[in-house]
Order: structure tokens, then sequence, then C-alpha cells
């Protein structure tokens, strides 16, 4: 494969699953477009860090909601990874404008500059949100890549962020049938692992509360946990193998928030954990039986966990 071929585009390049794309696709001959809103913000100044990054990696000024901007960054690619959509910490004002049109109109966006480009595969981070907000499911079955949340449910519950990337998802892979493109889409579960922007997201913050917030009472909810360095490669894999089609799952670990701060405990005692658990809610299983088929595995949850930890430390995110 020539030089050319081998260009691909990643959409929010800074981000914390993007930011683990790029760094795992420079060394391997990938030249990469990446995008950013805001290319001069201190934010993103990890990317220009990366190995290879001075002569493999170029930064596009793109918004998603902008098609000019998303079509420049992709042309003279050969694939795209779709990855930027909003992910909110906790409820917004305005879910409409601030959630759901980036998340719908930025992928189709996405998706019609990869048909102008004539890009051959498009792999887009879509998540489990897209898959188990879905009530009437049985909690003793597992669910997989054929179950969809149900987007009245999560419309009349305020689950914006559930809403948006499950409309997203299926309009996407609808357009794919349409317009012959060929899109194959990841669903990963809790994304948790070392940092390498400076910034927390969403679901770093997550676990950073979980080591320093001090909770009263907190809800022993299942939490279904993957390595950002293995969704990374999922990612690549999908890219790479021509056999995949359609969607994935992609989740390793299934362990409740009273396991998982024993887990932390042990290795590091003293940061302030919740006090007390009280019952959390049921959920179903989800399985990652057709991406391993695909070739992919994932690392042990304790490495996940110490990396992470050592990431937030490093990155001062634990002090008080
Ligand atoms: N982390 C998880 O647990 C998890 C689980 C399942 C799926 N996912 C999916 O994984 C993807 C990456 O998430 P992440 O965890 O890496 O979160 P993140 O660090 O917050 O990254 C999200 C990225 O989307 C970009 N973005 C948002 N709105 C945009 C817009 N209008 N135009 C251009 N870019 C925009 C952000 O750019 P700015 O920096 O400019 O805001 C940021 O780079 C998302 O699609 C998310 O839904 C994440």
């Amino acid at each position: 494969m020539g030089e050319h071929s081998r260009r691909v585009c990643v959409t929010g390049a800074g981000g914390f699953v993007a930011s683990w794309l790029i760094k795992l696709l420079l060394p391997d001959a990938y030249h990469v477009h990446g995008t950013l809103r805001n290319p001069e913000d201190d934010k993103n100044a990890h990317l220009k860090k990366l190995d290879n990054s001075p002569e493999k990696l170029k930064l596009f000024k793109a918004d998603l909601l902008d098609f000019d901007s998303i079509l420049a960054a992709i042309k003279g690619c050969e694939g795209v990874f779709h990855v930027a959509s909003p992910v909110p910490p906790s409820s917004v004002l305005n879910p409409e404008v601030e959630v759901v049109e980036p998340a719908l109109k930025g992928t189709l966006n996405v998706l019609k500059a990869c048909s102008e480009a004539q890009v051959k595969r498009v792999v887009i981070v879509s998540s489990v949100a897209a898959i188990a907000m879905k009530p009437d499911w049985p909690k003793d079955q597992v669910m997989d890549e054929t179950c969809w949340s149900d987007t009245e449910y999560c419309k009349k519950n305020n689950h914006w962020y559930c809403f948006s990337k499950t409309v997203a998802e299926a309009e996407a892979l609808e357009y794919a049938k349409k317009n012959g493109l060929d899109v194959v889409t990841l669903c990963p579960t809790l994304v948790l692992g070392p940092m390498l922007q400076h910034t927390t997201n969403s679901s770093s913050l997550a676990l950073v509360k979980l080591l320093k917030e001090g909770y009263e009472v907190l809800e022993n909810n299942i939490r279904e946990i993957v390595d950002v360095r293995d969704v990374a490669e999922a990612l690549k894999l999908l890219y790479k193998k021509p056999e995949a089609e359609g969607r994935y799952v992609c989740t390793a670990h299934m362990v409740e928030s009273r396991d998982l701060v024993e887990i932390l405990r042990e290795i590091y005692p003293n940061y302030n954990y919740p006090k007390s658990f009280k019952e959390g809610a049921e959920i179903s299983k989800v399985s990652s039986e057709k991406l391993q088929r695909l070739g992919w595995k994932y690392r042990p949850l304790k490495e996940t966990l110490v990396d992470s930890v050592e990431s937030y430390k490093r990155a001062a995110h634990l002090d008080s």
C-alpha cells in the first residue's frame, strides 16, 4: 500500500479516545489528518508531542457542524475514524443544540464528506449508550449488536447523550446502506485507562470522583469497563479487517462499584473513597463476542485501573 492510501482522518483528535488512536496509528505507517475545533488550545498540546507527530500528523481546524471544514480534513484520506461527539459530564441546558445536533448532523456531515472524497471505509465510535437503554429487555438476557436503545424512553427520561448516540449510529448505518459507503461502528462501554491529554474527559472524571469525592452513600451500580488502549486497538482492527461489518460491542469487565473500590483501595489505601453503598440498578450483561471473533483482546482490569490512577497523579487530578 502506498503512502497516500494509508492516509486517514481522525475527528476530535484531542479527545481521550482519539488521542490514543492517533498514538497507535502514527508508528504504524499511517499519516493522520486530525480535526480539532481549536488547534491553538493548550488542551491539544499533547498531540504535537506524540512519536512521529511532526512528520505524520496534520491538524485541521474543523467543527462537525461546518461541512466545508470537515471535507477539507477528509479530502485525500482513504479511511476516516469518526470519534468526535459531545460527551457531557452531566445534564446540559439545551440538549438539542449542545448534544443531539453535533452528534447527528455532525455524523451525517462526516459521512457526506466521506462520500464526496471517495473514502474506502469509515469507522464510527458509537457507544453502549446506543444499545443498553432498553428497559423492556429481559435482565437475564445478554445484550449484543442486535439490541438498540429505546429512543422514546431516552427522550422521556432526559437521557440525551444516549439519545444522541442512538440516532447518530442508526442514521449512519442507514446512510451507509443507501449510499453504498462502507461504515463500521464500535460501541464501547465505560472507557477508562491512562489519559494522554491533561484535561479530564467525562468517563475519566467518574473514576477520579470515585477516588477523591468521599461520597457518603453511593449506588452500587454495575460498571462495564474497557481500556482506552484496547478501544484504540479495536478501532484499528475494524479499519484493517476487510470482513468487519455492522456494529461491534466493545467491553471487557463487568464489576460492581463496591468491588471496584475494593480493588483500588487495596493498591491505593489513602484516597477518599465512598463511605457506604446502597442497592444499585440491575443491568444486562453486554457481550463483545463478535469483536473477539475478529481477533480483539483486552487487558486485565487491574492494569487499566493502576495506569489510570498513575496518569491522574501525574496530571495532579487527585490533589485536593
Ligand atoms: N469515554 C467513554 O466512556 C465512552 C464510551 C463509549 C463511547 N464513547 C465515545 O467515544 C468518543 C470519544 O469520547 P471521549 O471519551 O474521548 O471524550 P472526549 O475526550 O470528550 O472527546 C470528545 C471529542 O469530541 C469533540 N467534539 C464535541 N463536539 C464537537 C463538535 N461540534 N465539533 C467538533 N468536535 C466536537 C471534542 O472536541 P473539543 O475538544 O473541541 O470539545 C472532543 O475532542 C465519543 O464519540 C463518545 O461518545 C466514549
